[in-house]
């Protein structure tokens, strides 16, 4: 069932798209960087290749290049855009560089029906994004679909089952282009639809099986979507000889540690013990105002209590994390851009190298919806599965200043309120995020007939795809003012609430 496609990653911004695409068809894909791809497509034999587009230009010093015996593995290859030119170059086509750059949609007329292009109309319309062209095609080619300004848009040698594109066909702006990508891993590479989350839970829990033998695994539970799942696969296979520990810092949502308890101790009877270490993490972080100083304290401390708690139980031999596929190619990619440091900045701490423990990451192949159908497929509940994004550091990076144990029991109580309406307004998952800020200034107010000097609470609830960017969300001014009210009224020490109307960039979602 692993065959499936392999992607090799040329540079090109849109590669986990091409995965998605690949996945969509219920086929196993994975991305891999140019260098060693052979030896990978040598021992795994996969059904097919796809070579991604890439910014460079194949006649560029240093840009990337793949081993021309892949050409030669009798595997059939898709190359899109720099992919379809660095496949010209290898197999003795031309490329040159264009005097025009095409960048944005272009018709696409085809000049063939059959191979990737099959039960496709005659014209579609297609994204393109390239300095070079291909000027003559290699040896038993031929053009498949041009542009007014492309003559060799796409090609084929449906013989060897070789086909180029010069367009992108994963981006939502090529018409039909999951169907392109359909035909090729279906059709031209005879890949069966058997990447399905119920096939995924069968292999895992029997690999896990294999792997574990009679040993023992820790996990840290943090209720979060990712490790959650992973807890719940691995209980799966390894009934109590999972061990999961929720360490309780005091710095999550009201009620948090709670629920967390609740579904997976009573309801799933996971082998979960809970950690109270709020006294432990508060007195870290007294006096302490800097939010990097924070994050440092909070992940050193939670290291700290893992370790502690891990070495408790006697022999265990791995380690389980929520580690997804996303997260593997970043760190793995020969071309990882800014969003690779912005991603580590975020990781709290690792755990500590010298614990000697196996690392056991079942989702490492999976992308975030296909953890959400696995945990769906696992019988977990939609609230468990569909949750905002919470920062490791928890509030402590929501209440700007010193983090002491009555401005946590402002913020939570105050965003317990703001939680309350944003659910019963049916926002809740419609927003990346929302949740509320305690300022570290205090303003005059009224109450009664009594001036008050109290906290300033402000609201950030914002939109986003994938956190990168993000814009703040248009809550209606009903909302707003129940959120308000609310917390004005049923929260002691606060007496005035704002609302961020800022994106990012340049700001960003948190405040610290
Ligand atoms: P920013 O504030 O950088 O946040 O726009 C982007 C996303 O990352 C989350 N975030 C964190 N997550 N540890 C985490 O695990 C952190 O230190 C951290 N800081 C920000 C933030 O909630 C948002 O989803």
């Amino acid at each position: 069932m692993k065959k499936g496609i392999i992607i090799i990653d040329l540079g090109s911004q849109y590669n986990q798209l091409i995965a998605r695409r690949v996945r969509e068809n219920n086929v196993f894909c994975r991305i891999i960087p140019p260098r060693g791809s052979l030896a990978v497509i040598r021992s795994t034999q996969p059904n097919g290749i796809i070579l991604s587009g890439g910014p460079a230009s194949v006649y560029q010093k240093n840009s990337p290049r793949l081993d021309k015996e892949i050409f030669s593995s009798g595997v059939p290859v898709l190359g899109i855009c720099y992919g379809m030119q660095l496949m010209t170059k290898a197999l003795g086509g031309k490329v040159t560089h264009s005097k025009k750059r095409e960048y944005g949609h272009a018709a696409l007329t085809l000049d063939s029906m059959a191979g990737i292009f099959k039960s496709l109309p005659d014209r579609i319309r297609c994204w393109m994004s390239h300095g070079d062209h291909i000027k003559r095609l290699p040896e038993g080619f031929k053009t498949t679909a041009h542009t007014a300004n492309t003559a060799n848009a796409a090609m084929a040698d449906a013989s060897r089952g070789f086909y180029g594109v010069q367009f992108h066909p994963e981006v939502v702006h090529t018409e039909r282009g999951n169907t392109i990508i359909k035909n090729f891993v279906k059709e031209v590479c005879g890949c069966r639809s058997s990447w399905t989350m119920r096939s995924f839970i069968n292999e895992s829990v029997k690999a896990i099986k294999e792997e574990v033998g009679g040993g023992k695994v820790v996990l840290g539970l943090s209720g979060g979507v990712d490790s959650s799942v992973t807890a719940v696969l691995i209980d799966k296979a390894i009934g109590k000889r999972l061990y999961c520990i929720f360490v309780d810092n005091g710095l999550l949502r009201k009620d948090e540690a709670g629920r967390v308890k609740k579904l997976f101790k009573d309801n799933f009877h996971l082998n979960l013990k809970v950690v109270d270490a709020k006294k432990a993490f508060l007195k870290r972080l007294k006096g302490v105002a800097g939010p990097e100083k924070k994050r440092k304290i909070i992940g050193n401390e939670f290291i700290k209590v893992f370790e502690r708690e891990s070495k408790r139980i006697r022999g265990v031999k791995f380690l389980a994390q929520g580690t997804l596929y996303p997260d593997l190619i970043e760190s793995q990619s020969a071309f990882g851009g800014p969003s690779a440091t912005i991603k580590t900045h975020h990781n709290v701490g690792g755990l500590p190298k010298k614990m000697r423990l196996k690392l056991i990451e079942p989702l490492k192949y999976l992308f975030k919806d296909e953890v959400r159908s696995l945990g769906k497929e696992l019988k977990m509940p939609y609230s468990a599965l569909w949750r905002q994004p919470f920062p490791g550091p928890g509030l402590a990076v929501r209440i700007i200043g010193e983090v002491t144990e009555e401005r946590l029991r402002i913020l939570k109580e105050a965003d317990f309120r703001l939680m309350d309406v944003i659910k019963m307004s049916g926002l809740y998952n419609k927003l990346w995020q929302s949740f509320g800020i305690l300022l570290p200034v205090k303003t005059v107010g009224v109450m009664g007939d009594k001036r008050t000097y109290e906290n300033v609470i402000a609201i950030r609830a914002v939109t986003s795809m994938d956190g990168m960017t993000a814009d703040w969300a248009r809550l209606s001014h009903e909302v707003l003012a129940e959120i308000s009210s609310n917390i004005i009224n049923e929260v002691k020490g606060v007496n005035r609430v704002v609302y961020d109307i800022s994106t990012k960039p340049p700001s960003t979602i948190e405040w610290e």
